[in-house]
């Protein structure tokens, strides 16, 4: 079976063991005599999965059950753009949204069309090269959005904004398990899935108990963190291969030494492509301009010149070496190596070795 290394933003690479047992799942669940595909959300093979997969991310985030609720709802993470404001946005309060890049503007935009927004920062002035500097709050807003990790332009903060005065609300789509969350000050983490957590279909919320209490009821349930909740995620169907999946990849990451242990592979990942493409400043340009902001889930560059055959011939000269995925997206072009906690080190190491070797005409 050929492996590419999968430099794909999302849907993205998984880990092999995770496949590989999931395809066994297709076929078979727990001497069901039905696959994982068929199998009722209702009935206890699945029931047994779904409550699993809850108390692995409690214990990997090192929740208790009474701090947290862990939610598997459908949609993708860009519904959240509309519940998060819809549940936590009454009229009268002020919600501070971070924009820091495309996603954080939407869900900025989003939550405009709810209630009464503060763009507490923005970095649009600097096409998102960098974070966005000089955050203000809004004495008691009702919560401080934050794309913590900006996928499309690949910075990522560090450290969660301090003094934001309201709980933070962490779009953590592309980061999400990365490495640990500090909960103290965080009232809800959403991630759509497909990235570090398993195929597209699920979008995993963690929400404080004392932040859920504020959400509102009289909202259709369907759109209603209250609703979820109370019904353990299975309010209706929940998108059951995702959540099994999602389970595998928990197991997975439980043996890299939990989130503390993938953080410091993900740390040895990101230096390795940045080392090497600091070492050729005239042949590439890092897209994110200040060093402290750049994003260890996704590397953003370009070559010097903006020469778009040249771009072509890079990518082509990539994919010849297995090294798959590394287009830019879209709306900011270039190039976005996506190195989530699947991606092995030796792909680092074989994109590093590219990069030096393309740069010095070996490749
Ligand atoms: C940070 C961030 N937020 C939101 C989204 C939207 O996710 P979805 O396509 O699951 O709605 C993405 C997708 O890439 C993302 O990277």
């Amino acid at each position: 079976m050929k492996r590419a290394y999968n430099f794909n933003p999302g849907p993205a690479i998984l880990p092999l063991p995770v496949l590989q047992e999931a395809s066994q799942g297709i076929l078979e669940i727990g001497g069901s005599g039905m696959s994982i595909l068929e199998v009722s959300h209702r009935g206890g093979h699945y029931e047994a999965i779904h409550f699993e997969a809850r108390d692995r991310l409690l214990k990997l985030l090192g929740l208790k059950a009474e701090e947290a609720s862990v939610l598997f709802l459908g949609g993708g993470a860009s519904v959240q753009f509309a519940m998060v404001p819809m549940n936590f946005l009454p009229a009268g309060k002020t919600a501070d949204y971070v924009v820091g890049g495309e996603f954080g503007a939407k869900a900025a935009s989003e939550a405009k069309k709810v209630g009464s927004v503060n763009v507490a920062a923005s970095s649009e002035a600097d096409k998102h090269a960098r974070l966005p500097r000089g955050l203000h709050w809004t004495p008691q807003a009702a919560y401080a959005h934050v794309t913590s990790n900006n996928t499309i332009e690949g910075t990522q903060f560090q450290a969660l904004p301090a003094d934001t005065g309201s709980p933070l609300v962490l779009d953590a789509t592309s980061e999400f398990l990365s490495k640990p969350v500090d909960f103290s000050r965080v009232g809800l983490v959403y991630a759509g899935a497909q990235k570090n957590l398993g195929p597209a279909g699920l979008t995993v919320c963690v929400l404080r108990k004392d932040f859920l209490a504020t959400a509102r009821e009289d909202i259709p349930a369907i759109l209603s963190y209250k609703a979820h909740a109370k019904a353990d995620s299975l309010f209706n169907t929940p998108p059951v291969f995702a959540v099994y999946m999602f389970n595998l990849v928990l197991k997975w990451l439980e043996a890299q030494g939990g989130l503390e242990g993938i953080r410091k592979v993900n740390e040895r990942k990101a230096a390795l492509v940045y080392q090497a493409l600091d070492e050729f400043p005239d042949f590439y340009d890092p897209a994110v301009t200040e060093k402290a902001d750049r994003s260890k889930m996704n590397v953003t560059f370009r070559l010097k010149g903006g020469d778009k055959e040249k771009d072509k011939e890079f990518l082509a000269k990539a994919e010849a070496r297995n090294l798959v995925g590394l287009k830019g997206h879209r709306s900011v072009g270039g190039f976005r190596a996506s190195i989530y906690n699947a991606f092995p080190e030796e792909g680092c190491q074989a994109l590093a070795a590219f990069l030096r070797d393309y740069a010095q005409g070996r490749a």
